[in-house]
C-alpha cells in the first residue's frame, strides 16, 4: 500500500472533521459513488412498496382489472430478489472503502509517531497514543459504516417517497417539507452540546487508557510492596470519571432521541388525520389506496428523519475521533529533517560550543555552558552525581534534544542543519535501560539490518560477552526473548544491547551506563571488548563505576549541568579536584 503520510500531514485539519473525513475517502471516491448508486437500487422495494400497496388496494376497492395486481406483485418480487447481489456489491464497495480508510489512517498515525520528537513522546503517554490508533480509528470506521448504512437508507426512503408523492398526490408535498426544517432546528440546537460532551468523554477514556498502562507496568512494584489497594484506588478514581462523563453523554443522547421521536410522530399523526379528512370530505380527489399510501409514507418518512437525527450523536462521536486523531497528526512537535543536508560520511569530530539545555517547564538549566571539542576516535567519559546532566548531554548529541543555547557541530557543521536520520545511521546507542522487543535474540541484535551473516552476529555477541549465555539456551540465537526482553536477566539484556550497538559498526558510539547491570567479571570482559571496539570511533561513555572509565582519553566531570573538570584519569587524580574526591569516595 502506498505510504499515505505525505499528503495527510499537509491536509489534515482536525478543526474541520467533516472535510477531513471526505479527504480520507478520496482515494476510494469512485467506489463510494458506485456503492451509493447500488444502494438506491437495492433500497427501491422500501419506497416502492406503499405505491404498489396503493395500486393493489385500489384494485380491490375500485374494481380495477386483476392484471394490475399481477403486474405489481411481479415487479415487487423481482426487485426483492435483486436485493442479494446488489447488497453484496454495496458491502464490497462501501465497507471495503471504509476499512481501507481506517487502515490508511492507522498507518498515517504510526508514520507520524515515528516523526514526532522524543520530547513529544516523553510528554504523551503510550496508552493515549494506543487508544488513538486502536479505539479512535475504530470509532471513525463504525461511525462511517453506520452513517453509510442507516443514513443512505433514510435518504433513499426520504427522496424516493418525496418523488412518488410529488408524482401521485402533489397536493401533499408541502406537508412533508415541514418535517425536514423542524428536524434541522433540533439538530442544530443540540449539536454544540453533544460535541463538548463527546470530547470530555473521550478525554476521560484516554486518561483511563494511560492509567491502565501505568498500572500494568507498575504491577511488579505494586505487588512487591503490597500496594494493590493504592493502585486500584488510582484507577477507580479515573473509572468513576469515565462513568460520570459516559452517563452525562448517554442522558443527552437519550433526551435528543426521545424529543426527536415525539416531535416526528406527532407530525406523522397530524398528517395522517389531515389526509383522511381531505379524502372524507372530498376536498381533493384522493383514493382510499392513496390514503393508505400516504399513511405508509408518513411513517416511512418519519422513520427516516428519526434515523437521520439519531445518527447525529453517532456521527458526532465519529467526528470527535477524527479530532482526536488530528491531535497527533497535526502535532507541531516534529523532528524537522526534510530539506536538510544528508550526512554521507562521519569522521567523528564533535564540538560543543557553549551548549545549554533547559527542559520545557524546567526552571534551572539541566546543562549549561558546555564547551568541549572531541577529536575523531577519542573516548570521552562523562562522570558526575545523579542528575548532573550526563544523559542530557548524550541526548543532545543524539539529537533527541535540541540545545536551548549554543550549538553542536558535527565534522564542522551545525547539527541544526543536518538531516538527523542520516547522521544517526553512523551512530549506535546503548541506553541507560536496554530496550528489547518480542522476537528472537538474532532479530533483536540485527534490528534494522538486512541479511547479516551468522558469523557477524556471533562475533558481535562474542565481543559483548553474550555468547556464553546464549550458547547455553536450548534454541541459541533463535531463542525468543519475550515482550520487552522479559525472559532475560538485566545483565543479559544489557549485553544484547551492546551487541546490537556493535554490529552496526558505528562511527560514534554512545554508552549510557551500559555496564551497570554486569557483575565485575563480565564487566571486565566487556571492558576488554570495548577497549578493542573504541579503536577508530568517537565514543561517549557514562559510568558510575570509575574503574570502567579509567582508560578513557579524557574524563569530563559534571556538576549540576556544568563542566567541573576535564582531563585524563592520572592528571585529574593528581590535581586533587572533584574527580579525586569521587574516586576516594568509591574506594572508601
Ligand atoms: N524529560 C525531562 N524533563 C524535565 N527535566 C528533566 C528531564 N530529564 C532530566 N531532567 C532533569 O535534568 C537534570 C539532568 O538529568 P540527567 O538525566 O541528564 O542526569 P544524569 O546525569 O544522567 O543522572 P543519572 O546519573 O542519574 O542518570 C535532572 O535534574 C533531571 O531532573
Ligand atoms: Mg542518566
Amino acid at each position: 500500500m502506498a505510504l499515505p503520510q505525505g499528503p495527510l500531514s499537509h491536509r489534515y485539519r482536525g478543526e474541520h472533521p467533516v472535510r477531513t473525513l471526505l479527504y480520507l475517502f478520496r482515494p476510494d471516491r469512485g467506489r463510494v459513488a458506485l456503492a451509493v448508486a447500488v444502494f438506491f437500487c437495492k433500497h427501491a422495494p422500501v419506497w416502492l412498496l406503499p405505491l404498489i400497496t396503493a395500486n393493489i388496494v385500489d384494485v380491490v376497492v375500485r374494481h380495477r382489472p386483476v392484471s394490475v395486481l399481477w403486474w405489481n406483485s411481479a415487479v415487487l418480487l423481482v426487485i426483492l430478489l435483486l436485493n442479494l447481489p446488489l447488497h453484496l456489491l454495496y458491502v464490497h464497495w462501501m465497507h471495503g472503502s471504509i476499512r481501507r480508510m481506517g487502515t490508511r489512517l492507522r498507518s498515517a498515525l504510526c508514520h507520524r509517531m515515528q516523526q514526532l520528537s522524543i520530547g513529544y513522546h516523553s510528554r504523551v503517554s503510550a496508552g493515549v497514543l494506543q487508544a488513538k490508533v486502536i479505539r479512535d480509528v475504530e470509532g471513525i470506521e463504525n461511525a462511517s459504516q453506520q452513517t453509510a448504512d442507516n443514513g443512505l437508507a433514510a435518504i433513499a426512503t426520504l427522496s424516493g417517497g418525496l418523488v412518488v408523492i410529488g408524482l401521485q398526490t402533489p397536493a401533499f408535498l408541502p406537508v412533508f417539507l415541514v418535517i425536514v426544517p423542524a428536524a434541522a432546528v433540533l439538530v442544530v440546537r443540540l449539536r454544540e452540546r453533544l460535541r463538548s460532551q463527546n470530547e470530555s468523554f473521550r478525554l476521560e477514556v484516554e486518561r483511563l487508557s494511560s492509567r491502565v498502562g501505568e498500572m500494568t507496568t507498575l504491577i511488579p512494584i505494586t505487588r512487591a510492596h503490597g500496594l494493590e489497594r493504592t493502585a486500584l484506588r488510582r484507577v477507580d478514581r479515573t473509572l468513576g470519571r469515565v462513568l460520570d462523563a459516559g452517563l452525562r453523554l448517554d442522558l443527552l443522547n437519550g433526551r435528543f432521541g426521545s424529543l426527536a421521536w415525539i416531535l416526528l410522530n406527532a407530525i406523522g399523526v397530524g398528517c395522517l388525520a389531515g389526509s383522511a379528512l381531505v379524502a372524507y370530505y372530498g376536498w381533493l380527489d384522493v383514493t382510499p389506496g392513496a390514503v393508505v399510501m400516504l399513511s405508509a409514507y408518513f411513517s416511512g418518512l418519519t422513520g427516516s428523519v428519526t434515523t437521520l437525527l439519531t445518527l447525529t450523536p453517532q456521527l458526532g462521536k465519529g467526528l470527535e475521533s477524527v479530532r482526536s486523531v488530528g491531535e497527533v497528526l497535526q502535532a507541531p512537535d516534529l523532528e524537522e529533517n526534510s530539506g536538510k543536508a544528508e550526512v554521507a560520511q562521519v569522521s567523528g569530530r564533535i564540538e560543543f560550543r557553549g551548549v545549554g539545555h533547559t527542559y520545557p517547564g524546567g526552571e534551572e538549566p539541566s546543562v549549561s555552558g558546555f564547551d568541549l571539542t572531541v577529536r575523531p576516535g577519542e573516548t570521552i567519559a562523562l562522570v558526575g552525581g545523579s542528575g548532573a546532566g550526563k544523559s542530557t548531554v548524550l541526548n543532545l548529541l543524539i539529537g533527541f534534544l535540541r540545545p536551548t543555547g549554543g550549538s553542536i557541530l558535527l565534522d564542522g557543521t551545525d547539527m541544526e542543519q543536518l538531516d538527523l536520520r542520516s547522521y544517526r545511521k553512523f551512530l549506535s546507542v546503548v541506553p541507560q535501560e536496554s530496550i528489547l522487543f518480542e522476537g528472537s535474540i538474532r532479530e533483536n541484535v540485527t534490528y534494522g539490518l538486512k541479511d547479516v551473516p551468522e558469523e557477524t552476529v556471533r562475533a558481535a555477541l562474542r565481543d559483548a560477552n553474550a555468547l556464553e549465555f546464549i550458547d547455553r539456551l536450548p534454541q541459541g540465537l533463535d531463542t525468543v526473548v519475550g515482550e520487552r526482553g522479559a525472559r532475560l536477566s538485566g545483565g543479559q539484556k544489557q549485553r544484547l544491547a551492546i551487541a546490537r550497538a556493535l554490529i552496526r559498526d558505528p562511527r560514534v558510539l554512545i554508552l549510557d551506563e551500559a555496564t551497570s547491570a554486569l557483575d565485575s567479571r563480565s564487566e571486565a570482559l566487556v571492558q576488554q571488548a570495548l577497549a578493542r571496539l573504541v579503536e577508530g570511533r568517537t565514543v561517549f561513555v557514562v559510568a558510575h563505576r570509575l574503574s570502567t572509565i579509567r582508560n578513557a582519553d579524557r574524563i569530563v566531570v559534571m556538576d549540576r549541568g556544568r563542566i567541573a573538570e576535564v582531563g585524563p584519569h592520572a592528571e585529574l587524580l593528581r590535581s586533587g579536584g572533584a574527580y579525586a574526591g569521587l574516586q576516594a569516595a568509591q574506594l572508601a
